[in-house]
This record gives C-alpha cells, structure tokens and sequence, in this order.
C-alpha cells in the first residue's frame, strides 16, 4: 500500500466514486473525518500535501481542498502557513449515551486527566424554574457549581451543575469529582434523563473554549436522580462540537 493510503487508512482512489450522490469532496471529508474522530489519525498529525492527495485519488486539488475546508470549519484540521494541514489537538472523545457515569469517570475511562477551571460557586435560593425542576418548596435555596471542565489541559465543556443544599449544602467541599463527592454524602446518583441538541456558542462560551464565537457546540441538559426518585441534580452543559460524541447502544425490545 502507498505511503499516503496507509497514513490515510487504507484510503484507495477506488473508494471515491462520482457516481455516488454524495459529491467528491464530501465523500472524502467524510474518510478523514473517521479517520480523526475514531483516533486512527492521531492529534497534531500532518497530512499529505494537497497536490499529493489529489494525484493519489486522482481527483482535482479543487476537490481536495474544498474536504479539506470542511473539517477545518468544523475544528478537526487546521491549515499551518507554510507547513500544510495538521490534525487537531483536541481530545475526540465519546461518550455513552446509555451509562450514567461523571466527566471524571468519562475521561479516566479513556486514560485522559479530568482537569477543572472553577468559573463560580454559590448558595442561593433557587430561580422558580429550578424550584420546578427540582420538585423544591419556594424558597428553597440549591448549589450552583460552574465549571469549565478539561481534558488534560483542554476545555472541553461548561457545566453549570445545580443542587438542593439538602443533598449538597456546601458547593465549596467539592475537590475534584462531584459525584464522588456525593456518593460520599450518601447521596449517589441513581438515574438520569438528558436531551441533547446542537447550538452555535456566543462569544463569551466559545472564548473560554478557546473556540472562535459562532463555532457549533453540543448543549446538553441533564436531570438525575436519587434512588427514591428525587430530583438530586439539573446541569446543563455546552461541550465542543469538535470534541465529544455521543455513542447509543440499541438493542431489540
Ligand atoms: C457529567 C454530567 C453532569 C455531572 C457530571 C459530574 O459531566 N453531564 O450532569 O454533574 O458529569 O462529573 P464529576 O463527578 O466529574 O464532577
């Protein structure tokens, strides 16, 4: 196999097909992109020149660089004046859309260190939406945790996490896993439901992502619950759009 088809994992100028509805460059946007969101193409790696790829697949270098453009829109490439396309060095990382685990658990299950920025951390009385979404009495004061979350040393969400004092009285007690912090507290997290949909970041979210305003984001709301059905937390979070997928097992009924 050439050079360039093994860095590119095996891709063929056969595997490129006009004849397909997909137009050329998408078809070979969407190969890179599996190449790079499954890790087989590494952060910080370079591609071939386009001229390279383009005599390879035997395909235009208008086709080449328009694929190339799509993933650096969606932050998987970037263009090094000068010295070619590099991969990103964003973590990819997936995330199951079936276990209830912690961004903790998520990133020490890929061998990634869970990092935080601490943005804010308050007691107060919660706004009538979290008294609704928190079956609370009015009145009822919660904890609010934000938190931009890293792996390694990169962002790679915000989350602003919201408790009743009841189950979290003091948001300044939590170190590192919130809930590591809770099962100590006796207060585990038991179930969850959460929806997802996709966003463009404001400037003041996509600044701390280190992403440029406008660059599209995951938002996700969660709501889980204790044992006995209680509502124990609402967090909602913006993860790069770049960075995080979400991965459902289905099984038959
Ligand atoms: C994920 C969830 C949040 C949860 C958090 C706890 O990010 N989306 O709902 O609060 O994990 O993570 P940790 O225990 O690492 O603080």
């Amino acid at each position: 196999m050439s050079l360039i088809g093994k860095k590119l994992g095996a891709l063929q100028p056969t595997d490129l097909s006009a004849d397909l509805p997909l137009p050329l460059y998408l078809q070979l946007a969407k190969h890179l992109r599996a190449q790079i969101t499954s890790g087989k193409l590494g952060a910080n790696e370079s591609l071939p020149a386009e001229r390279e790829l383009a005599e390879f697949l035997n395909v235009s270098r208008v086709t080449v660089r328009k694929a190339l453009g799509v993933l650096a829109k969606e932050g998987l490439l970037s263009n090094r004046q000068g010295s070619g396309w590099f991969t990103n060095s964003s973590p990819y990382v997936e995330q199951r859309l079936s276990t209830l685990t912690s961004f903790t658990e998520d990133m020490q299950s890929r061998g990634l260190n869970a990092g935080v920025s601490w943005l804010d951390r308050t007691v107060s009385a919660a706004t009538p939406e979290e008294t609704l979404l928190l079956n609370l009495r009015p009145g009822e004061r919660v904890s609010r945790l934000n938190r931009l979350r890293l792996a390694g040393d990169k962002p790679l969400c915000i989350e602003l996490s919201v408790l009743p004092v009841k189950y979290l009285p003091d948001p300044f007690a939590v170190q590192g896993s919130l809930y590591g912090h809770l099962r100590e507290l006796g207060a585990a997290p038991f179930r969850a439901l959460q929806r997802l949909s996709a966003v463009s970041l404001i400037a003041d979210l996509a600044g701390k992502l280190d992403l440029p305003e406008g660059a599209p984001a995951l938002y996700i709301e969660r709501r889980t619950f204790l044992k006995d059905g209680a509502p124990l937390e609402f967090v909602s979070s913006h993860y790069r759009g770049d960075a995080y997928d979400f991965v459902v097992e289905l099984a038959l009924a």
